[in-house]
């Protein structure tokens, strides 16, 4: 089956368009769908279709498009299963973790569609007398989208529905690996009564799509989530525009001595093997105390051994496999980088027999902080244990990467957490929890080369998509001077 792009409320595909692929990573014979391979022109006409749109978009009152939105979360709960298993099929994460992608959509949708009857300003007196001084929120215009295919229907709908309900019209690029899902979820917003375009969809490659969408003088902000040198690319060829940027991480798990170690297995295997590793606020390394390393480790192995492991879809599975082929290339490079700096494999650190992109849960310990393992985003189920004798030797562990979105620390000492939560650099610190399970009416983002300064989700996901217009309203009826007349009574 072929689909098109969505463009001014229209389904496009001539039959001479080429297309590409997308693929069931656990069975890449499997074809999900063959898609639109969009060029400059489409973009060019989302953005045109999008620019048209904004005039009636955004002077659509917030609380109606708040409805809309809520009428969108409905039809979502609706085809919750539907949703879940398609993307089961075309990404690759268990059932219960694709359903908890598809409720995270949900959360967001109903969310932003409250913001609708918020999306407050503030005031503030003035230093001066009769004179009214306030904020409002204005949307910043036709916004694009740039979105990856970890998380292929909660990020989306975590940059469309901010920007929609701020005012704004869009140009969504979701990732070349998972497009089906950004058309459902397309499909679904059209159905709930969002006018045609107001949402524009164009898939199709980072070069083509993807820079035209960045480049293009009109489009006033752009938010992506992906990798770190696709972000720079972007802030190079942006320009002046609003620009977020969700760029990974290497998220760090400590466990002090008296933490309750069965909580802190539980929330390691979690958080470094979820989603087989494929998630920005994976664990991907764990600071253990040396007094407890050697439990925890026989722990960890005797767990990562009992993970069944198979097609996301099928029941009993607890991870699936890798979204394509050079993730899976990328998980055995790292193994093989690991072993050649002196790493050791404690369990794992091979493909599985199969047609899929299959891993197995790799452990290394022997591991030290300027390993390239210990560095570098692998995306893939590859944990480093590296052990550590003192808090502030964990803590100084901790940040000697470039990235900082998600950490946690296990332990049952109040002052050792609240030293933590002080001092690591990090968007997100767990206290007792692993280092996925992001809410959506929190902030979410990182420091450091994570991004960009800007947060998704909560409040801080409405300051990324609109812009703040400071008002003055003198009522003296004569001139007053701002830090002149300083003694006006
Ligand atoms: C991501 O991997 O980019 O906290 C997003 C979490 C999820 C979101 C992850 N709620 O792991």
């Amino acid at each position: 089956m072929k689909y098109g792009n969505f463009i001014n409320g229209e389904w496009k595909l001539s039959p001479n368009d080429s297309t590409f692929k997308s693929i069931n990573p656990a069975d890449p014979e499997e074809i999900i769908g063959e898609f639109a391979l969009g060029n400059k022109q489409d973009v060019i006409e989302a953005y045109e279709a999008a620019e048209k749109a904004f005039e009636i978009w955004s002077k659509t009152p917030a609380p109606k498009r708040g409805e809309i939105l809520l009428k969108a979360a409905q039809l979502m709960k609706e085809k919750k299963e539907e949703l879940s298993l398609l993307e089961s099929r075309e990404m690759g994460k268990v059932l219960v973790e694709a359903r908890g992608d598809v409720q995270e959509a949900i959360d967001i949708t109903e969310y932003m569609a409250g913001e609708g009857r918020r999306l407050f300003g503030f005031t503030t007196p003035s230093e001066l007398k009769n004179k009214f001084a306030m904020t409002i929120r204005k949307p910043v215009g036709v916004v694009g989208l740039i979105t990856p295919w970890n998380f292929p229907i909660a990020i989306p709908a975590w940059k469309i529905m901010a920007a929609l309900i701020c005012g704004n019209t869009i140009v969504f690029k979701p990732s070349s690996d998972t497009p089906f899902c950004a058309i459902e979820l397309v499909k679904i917003l059209s159905e709930a009564g969002i006018p045609p375009g107001v949402v524009n969809l164009v898939t199709g490659s980072g070069k083509d799509v993807g820079e035209t969408i960045t480049t293009h003088p009109g489009i006033r902000a752009i938010s992506f989530t992906g990798s770190r040198n696709t972000g720079e690319h972007i802030l190079k060829i942006g320009g002046i525009k609003k620009i977020g940027l969700e760029l990974g991480g290497k998220n760090v798990i400590i466990v002090m001595e008296d933490a309750d170690i069965k909580l802190a297995v539980d929330g390691i295997i979690w958080g470094a093997f979820g989603t087989t590793g494929q998630r920005c606020t994976a664990c991907s390394r764990l600071l253990v105390q040396d007094t407890i390393q050697k439990k925890l480790e026989s722990k960890l192995i005797e767990k990562a051994r009992s993970l069944i492991i198979g097609p996301g879809y099928e029941i009993g599975t607890e991870m699936g496999p890798l979204i394509n082929n050079n993730a899976l290339e990328k998980s055995i490079r790292y193994t093989s980088i690991g072993q050649d700096e002196g790493a050791k494999i404690i369990y794992g650190g091979t493909k599985l027999e199969s047609k899929g992109f299959f891993f197995q849960p790799t452990i290394f310990n022997e591991v030290s902080i300027d390993m390239r393992i210990a560095q570098e985003e692998i995306f893939g189920p590859i944990l480093s244990v590296i052990s550590f004798e003192k808090l502030n030797q964990a803590i100084d562990y901790a940040n000697s990467v470039d990235y900082g979105l998600s950490s946690s620390i296990y332990t049952n000492d109040i002052n050792i957490a609240f030293k933590a939560i002080e001092e690591i650099e990090a968007g997100i610190t767990y206290v007792n929890s692993s280092t996925i399970g992001s809410e959506v009416h929190l902030p979410f983002g990182g420091v450091k080369k994570t991004g960009n300064g800007t947060r998704e989700g909560g409040i801080e996901g409405i300051n990324e998509f609109s812009e703040t217009k400071t008002v003055y309203i003198d009522y003296s009826g004569k001139l007053q001077k701002a830090q002149i007349d300083l003694d006006n009574q």
